[in-house]
């Protein structure tokens, strides 16, 4: 057999509950894998915060740079919204992604065929979708220095934060997102705000340079104003989208929504070396919370890319999916991609369906 340690930080809100439905997922994925998972459960954000007073603890940490790959449900809530700055749970987030220098982050979004009418856009826009969002993950206005509070010259307060980019920052994101596409549909479209910010400008240039090394990539430029119109326009027209790190998050929510929800959408983190980081792309639910009517399949497909980037494990990950389908294909559905005529179900239920459509009798093709 096969043996990983993964670490799994649950987190806050809805994250425990769908962690606990993907790791019974890979946990039987595992076993008819032929793969043996050793799960170390860390506390991660604001439980963090509640039980060691930082949202990122150093145990935590050691634990995740230790394992061979690492699944976070979600942080955050309204407990901790104002805190300070640096023990905000989503401090310890960036924190994380930071010191596992995971400066990739891969965030898929296709509509599935037996999903059309969960989305809200029309069928004919909606279906067939199937795009990919490489969102730059450690670098841009999260991180960029100079940041903070101070005063103005008339003695008002002040907050600022900087959007700064390093050549080899942009280079590194540009040559995975080519990789990336080269391996889809071969179109890559960079999104930037290269009319009005220096940063984007950098960043058109750069990977207009990078493009040479990848001439058989149809590479296209957009400014996400316009990106974020032409997503509900017409987004069949994309296929890889390349783009920094707050434009990444902004457009890869507004990209799940065609989808169906934001419960649907998975990603994976990486970097150079080291362990990789999934989680879903949604946040901790404190709307939902604790009710169980989360819908857990973007945390399960998390898994899967867990699986498929983070341990080379293809034919697991491709079990995962297909159980996924599955279960929506046997028409099980949690309230936010519920539709007419099929059964509506709680978190743990749906995984339930999950876990019996691993059927070890079925061989993966
Ligand atoms: P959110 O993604 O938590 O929720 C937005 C809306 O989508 C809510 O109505 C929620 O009920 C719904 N939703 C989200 N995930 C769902 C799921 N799996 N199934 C069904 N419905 C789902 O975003 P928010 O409300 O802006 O943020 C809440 C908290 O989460 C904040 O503290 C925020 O900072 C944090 N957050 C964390 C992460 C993360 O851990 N990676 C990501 C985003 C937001
Ligand atoms: C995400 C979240 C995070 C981000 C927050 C919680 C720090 O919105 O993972 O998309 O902005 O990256
Ligand atoms: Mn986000």
């Amino acid at each position: 057999v096969r043996r990983y340690t993964i670490t799994l930080l649950p987190g806050d809100g809805i994250g425990p509950e769908v962690i606990s439905v993907a790791k019974n997922v890979l946990q039987l994925t595992g076993s008819v894998e032929g793969i043996e998972f050793s799960f170390k459960e860390m506390p991660m954000g604001g439980a963090a915060l509640d039980l060691t007073g930082v949202p990122l603890p150093e145990e935590t940490l050691l634990a995740a740079k230790q394992s061979d790959a690492i699944l976070l449900g979600a942080i955050g809530g309204y407990k901790w919204d104002t805190n300070e700055k640096h023990l905000k749970p989503e401090t310890g987030l960036l924190q994380l992604r930071e010191a596992l220098k995971v400066f990739a982050n891969l965030r898929p979004a296709s509509v599935l065929p037996q999903l059309v009418d969960a989305s809200t856009l029309k069928k004919e826009v909606a279906e067939g979708v199937d795009l990919m969002v490489v969102r730059e993950l450690t670098g841009g206005i999260y991180f960029g220095k100079p940041r903070g509070f101070s005063t103005n010259e008339n003695g008002e307060e002040i907050g600022f934060n900087t959007e700064v980019y390093a050549t080899y920052e942009i280079d590194r994101i540009a040559r995975i997102a080519f990789e990336t596409a080269r391996k889809r549909r071969g179109k890559l479209c960079s999104v930037d705000k290269a009319n009005v910010l220096e940063a984007s400008m950098l960043w058109r240039k750069r990977v207009m340079a990078i493009a040479s090394e990848y001439p058989d990539v149809e590479l296209t430029h957009m400014y996400v104003d316009n990106a974020a119109m032409q997503l509900v326009r017409n987004p069949k027209q994309f296929d890889t989208i390349v783009t920094n790190n707050i434009f990444g998050d902004i457009l890869s929510d507004e990209a799940s929504m065609i989808t169906g929800s934001i419960g649907m959408l998975p990603s994976a983190s990486l970097g150079k070396e080291g362990p990789g980081l999934f989680e879903p792309i949604h946040g901790s639910a404190p709307d939902i919370a604790g009710q169980d009517k989360a819908n857990p399949l973007a945390t399960i497909l998390s898994a899967a890319m867990l699986l498929k980037y983070g341990l080379g494990e293809e034919n697991a990950a491709q079990r995962i999916e297909t159980a996924v389908l599955d279960t929506l294909n046997r028409g099980f559905r949690t309230r936010d991609i519920f539709s007419e005529g099929n059964k509506l179900v709680g978190c743990k239920e749906i995984g339930q369906e999950v876990v019996k459509s691993i059927d070890p009798k079925v061989p993966i093709a």
